[in-house]
């Protein structure tokens, strides 16, 4: 059983600079939700309600999201807008919360050996929130595809999804041997590659379910690309040491970390969901 979930939310938020100034990007709103928020519903109804945040300094919203606010809850008791809080009122009593923090910003990798102390040994789930992530229509979230696929082979899953080339080289990327189903054996990984380089048109996207021997190798994983030390590289040397498996999963992704993608998922999150009353 997978039980934990970690959620790195340390990074800066550049490219939504000012508004990541004062504010952690992970509460921006798509419509009347925090990103954040989108992915921990994710992971508890995937069965992952030990919620583990990776965070940093700035981000204490955060914390107070997922915590009781008594003068607010006191404000509205009782009156029509108490409707507005049944999805965070449900999360909180569905969810286990823990925080550590990431005293410096060295990438994603060391982000989660940051999170080792929340996971312990363990199989543990990774989201990373500003990647939201809408099933197809009558399908188990993203993150509870992946939970199957582990359940059937217990060892590191990716996320994959096909990019055009000119957008390859903002992402990791594998090189895999086909197997079944949207399914494939990991035989390397490349971070950020340029077009020509890069070993197909798979990118790796934020949602990952990982093994605990991933701590050892981020442990000697020297840093790499901008470096800082990457989640990828540590997961090339757990493929060449064991088995990693990519799924292509079945759903659409936004990349709510630019603006561009930000804006497509509100878009669709207004259209597609609050229109239709199905985003509470
Ligand atoms: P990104 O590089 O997309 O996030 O990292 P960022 O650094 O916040 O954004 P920009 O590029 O400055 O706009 C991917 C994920 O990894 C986390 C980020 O919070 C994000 O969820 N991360 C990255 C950490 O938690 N710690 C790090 O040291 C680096």
């Amino acid at each position: 059983m997978i039980r934990k979930c970690l959620f790195p939310v340390g990074g800066y938020g550049t490219r939504f600079l000012p508004a990541t100034k004062a504010l952690p990007k992970e509460m921006l709103p798509i419509v009347n939700k925090p990103l954040v928020q989108y992915g921990v519903e994710e992971s508890i109804e995937a069965g992952l309600n030990q919620i583990g945040f990776v965070t940093g300094r700035g981000k204490r919203a955060i914390a107070d999201h997922f915590d009781i606010s008594y003068e607010l809850e006191h404000q509205i008791s009782g009156s029509n807008k108490e409707q507005y809080l049944e999805s965070i009122r449900h999360v909180m009593s569905e969810g286990i919360f823990s925080f550590t923090r990431q005293k410096e910003m060295k990438g994603l990798g060391h982000a989660i050996l940051a999170g080792e102390t929340l996971t312990g040994n363990e199989p543990f789930g990774v989201v990373l929130a500003d990647d939201l992530c809408i099933p197809d229509e009558g399908l188990e979230n993203v993150l509870g595809q992946m939970v199957k696929i582990y359940k059937q082979f217990r060892c590191s899953i990716v996320a994959v999804m096909e990019v055009p080339e000119d957008e390859i080289h903002k992402y990791g990327v594998i090189d895999g041997e086909a197997m079944k189903d949207g399914l494939y054996r990991v035989k390397s990984m490349v971070e950020k590659p340029k077009k020509e380089d890069a070993p197909s048109n798979l990118a790796v996207i934020g949602r990952y379910i990982l093994t605990p021997d991933i701590f050892d190798i981020l442990r000697v994983t020297p840093p790499g690309k901008n470096d800082e030390i990457q989640l990828t590289d540590a997961l090339m040397q757990q493929a060449q040491d064991g088995v990693v498996m990519a799924y292509r999963f079945k759903g659409t992704r936004f990349d709510c970390g630019s603006v561009e993608g930000f804006v497509e998922a509100t878009n669709y999150c207004f259209e597609e969901l609050f229109k239709k009353g199905k985003l509470v």
